[in-house]
């Protein structure tokens, strides 16, 4: 198989695995995969990427910890999906949720996981991004012969300034694509080392007081989990299919506008 088909087809079978061998995955493979994904594209090639990366026995209790308490607030919605999608009744529903959190979605045998986090700008990075407006601003008063046209030199100050606010409030949303793109990555790395993962944020909600026990500050910024390991052979997950559909997605060509 060439090397682009090989890709498309990690593409196309990477899936959230729920089950796992117990079989340890080394901590230099672990290492390599997070050097891979790390070639994620991020704005700026700022990389805000950080890990924390548990052991088999630290996931274990990060897992007793934290999974039904973050699978809590998921429920009621899969319920409902149950009773609008299959026509369930209440009961019967209840039943086939609480059926499908043990069998699918609960996390089983040993893994590790990967806890993404981001740094928080600074009200002092903030403060130099201000400076360095104010300080081209000023420039580009000084210097007028460098662009004669009055408008422009307004607008670009103008946005100068907004944009050292911006960049300190807004970029927040080109920081979260940052990090989504590594965690894909981090998905697609595994899959091409035979190893398995799953995605997890249903923990971000349960999270107080945690961060200071793995030595995070309130600077730190906690972007999601993702569950690594070997995959069981019998990975097969019957009943996620509709956890699994792809829909088509809604492409509108513009031609001119
Ligand atoms: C941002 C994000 C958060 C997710 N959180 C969870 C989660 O908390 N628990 C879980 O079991 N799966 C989680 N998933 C996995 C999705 O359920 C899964 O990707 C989706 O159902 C498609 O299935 P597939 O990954 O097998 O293709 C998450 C996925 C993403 C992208």
């Amino acid at each position: 198989m060439d090397s682009m088909s090989s890709f498309v087809e990690i593409l196309r079978q990477r899936s959230s695995v729920r089950a796992y061998a117990d079989d340890m995955v080394p901590e230099e493979l672990i290492q390599e995969i997070i050097d891979l994904a790390s070639w994620a594209p991020s704005a700026g090639n700022t990389q805000p990427w950080r890990v924390k990366a548990f052991s088999q026995e630290a996931t274990a209790q990060f897992i007793r910890e934290f999974e039904i308490l973050g699978w809590e607030s998921a429920l009621p919605k899969i319920k409902q999906l149950f009773q609008d999608q299959k026509k369930l009744n209440s009961a019967k529903a209840n039943e086939a949720v609480i059926a499908l959190l043990e069998s699918e979605l609960r996390i089983k045998g040993r893994p590790s996981a990967l806890l993404i986090y981001s740094k928080k700008e600074s009200f002092s990075d903030f403060f130099r991004y201000s400076i360095n407006a104010m300080s081209l601003y000023i420039y580009r008063m000084i210097n007028p012969a460098s662009e004669n046209r009055w408008d422009f030199r307004v607008r670009l100050t103008k946005n100068l300034i907004r944009r050292a606010w911006k960049d300190f409030f807004i970029s927040k949303s080109a920081t979260q694509a940052s990090l989504a793109n590594f965690t894909y990555a981090l998905t697609l790395a595994a899959k091409s080392r035979g190893l398995g993962t799953c995605i997890q944020f249903l923990y971000n909600g349960v999270f107080s007081g945690f961060k200071e026990r793995i030595g995070l500050t309130s600077m730190d910024k906690i972007f999601g989990v993702v569950i690594i390991g070997y995959p069981t052979p019998s990975t097969q997950q019957d009943n996620m299919g509709e956890f699994r559909i792809r829909n088509p997605v809604n492409t509108d060509w513009i031609k001119r506008f």
